[in-house]
């Protein structure tokens, strides 16, 4: 029987987002159905309310969550129900050139449900990043279910279904940040705190964050920032040589992605160093620079995917030094919300009130 449920809808561009009743299938071959019981919310959610990310409207918002599986579809081996999961938005096909090259966190090819999600009208549902989650049931494919530790609280763990990932990431995966380095931060929201996080428990010896909002600076010190440099205030780049013997950090991270923190991040980082740029620009942002730059400073330019995760390797891992208080995940929690606040959690986010509203489910 499919179940009737309730969930947050964008139903058009730039309209607020309301709770609407959601249909969704018993699963078919490959597919799972979670109860949710944690999502946060996500800038990306936001992108996707003003038709930044594509007009396939209506989407069914949320994709930073985790649950427990309520019942799996056929040939589904990798979860039961019962098991308390993580999704994740990387389902790999273990088939696709990345994967075949051995590198299946850039899989260009990953799983979703194939069946769609409804409105009780029987219109289909186009799911944020292919997941779907400010919902009490939903559809996935059963490779975007990470069983981890049931000891860690929902509404933490949710979490690492995105920005927390992404930032981790950013500094561990992409940025290969290791015992002794110099890092950067170049903006300290949700995702570019993760990366202070990261870059402390890779053993970073000193992590400068960079914000333009004094709030946040006093939020990555919690997450383990040893200098802040407030950019309102400041010369950026003057501020990072002032902090590290006039050479610039081993890796600067972009949280924000935009051309002028991105120049602060290339023009921050010492001589063959590492730049990650790991916020989203816009389609019309455009970088104008002398090409011998790039040439006589070196070292590598990146770009950061999701953290370049691997769901099944990263999410138990970071739950257990998470566990084992190594990883501070309660700290990115700000607020918990009913499905019915989302619209305003919004508004939230862009005043710079939370690191992170997250729905919690009863
Ligand atoms: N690459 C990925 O896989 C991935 C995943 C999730 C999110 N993101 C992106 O990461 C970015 C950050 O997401 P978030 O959730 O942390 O957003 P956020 O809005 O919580 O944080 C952005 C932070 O940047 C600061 N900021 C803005 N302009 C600045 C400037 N000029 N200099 C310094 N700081 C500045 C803000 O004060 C804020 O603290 C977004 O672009 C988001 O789309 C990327
Ligand atoms: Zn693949
Ligand atoms: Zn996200």
């Amino acid at each position: 029987m499919p179940y009737e449920v309730n969930g947050v809808v964008a139903a058009g561009k730039g309209a607020p987002v309301s709770v609407q009743k959601i249909i969704v299938p018993d699963p078919g071959p490959g597919e799972v159905v979670v109860r949710v019981q944690a999502c946060g919310v996500c800038h990306t959610d936001l992108h996707y309310r003003e038709g930044g990310i594509n007009d396939e409207f209506p989407f069914l918002l949320g994709h930073e969550a985790s649950g427990i599986v309520e019942v799996v579809g056929a040939g589904v081996t990798n979860v039961a129900p019962g098991d308390f999961v993580i999704l994740n938005w990387r389902a790999v096909c273990g088939d696709c050139r990345a994967c075949r090259k051995g590198k299946p966190w850039y899989c260009f090819n990953t799983f979703n449900a194939s069946q769609p999600m409804t409105l009780a009208s029987g219109q289909p549902l186009s799911n944020a990043l292919g997941i779907g989650a400010f919902v009490e049931k939903t559809l996935v494919h059963a490779g975007q279910c990470t069983p981890v530790d049931r000891r860690v609280s929902p509404d933490v763990a949710g979490l690492l279904g995105c920005g927390v990932m992404a930032g981790l990431g950013a500094a561990i995966n992409t940025g290969g940040v290791s015992r002794g380095d110099t890092v950067a931060v170049i903006g300290c929201g949700g995702v570019g705190s993760a990366a202070v996080a990261g870059a402390r428990l890779a053993g970073a010896a000193k992590i400068i964050a960079v914000d333009v909002d004094q709030r946040k600076l006093e939020w990555a010190k919690d997450f383990g920032a040893t200098d802040t440099v407030n950019a309102r205030e400041t010369d950026v780049v003057e501020a990072i040589q002032g902090l590290t013997d006039s050479f610039g950090a081993d890796v600067v991270i972009d949280a924000v992605g935009r051309p002028e923190t991105w120049k602060q991040a290339f023009y921050g980082r010492d001589l063959a160093g590492t730049v990650v740029l790991v916020g989203v620009p816009t389609p019309d942002m455009t970088l104008d620079m002398p090409l011998i730059d790039f040439f006589s400073r070196g070292g590598s330019l990146k770009s950061s995917w999701y953290g370049d995760c691997l769901p099944s390797r990263d999410f138990p891992m970071l739950v257990d030094l998470h566990l084992q208080g190594r990883l501070p995940l309660e700290k990115f929690v700000t607020e918990r919300i009913g499905l019915g606040d989302v619209e305003q959690s919004f508004e939230r986010m862009g005043r710079g009130d939370v690191l992170r509203s997250v729905v919690v489910f009863d």
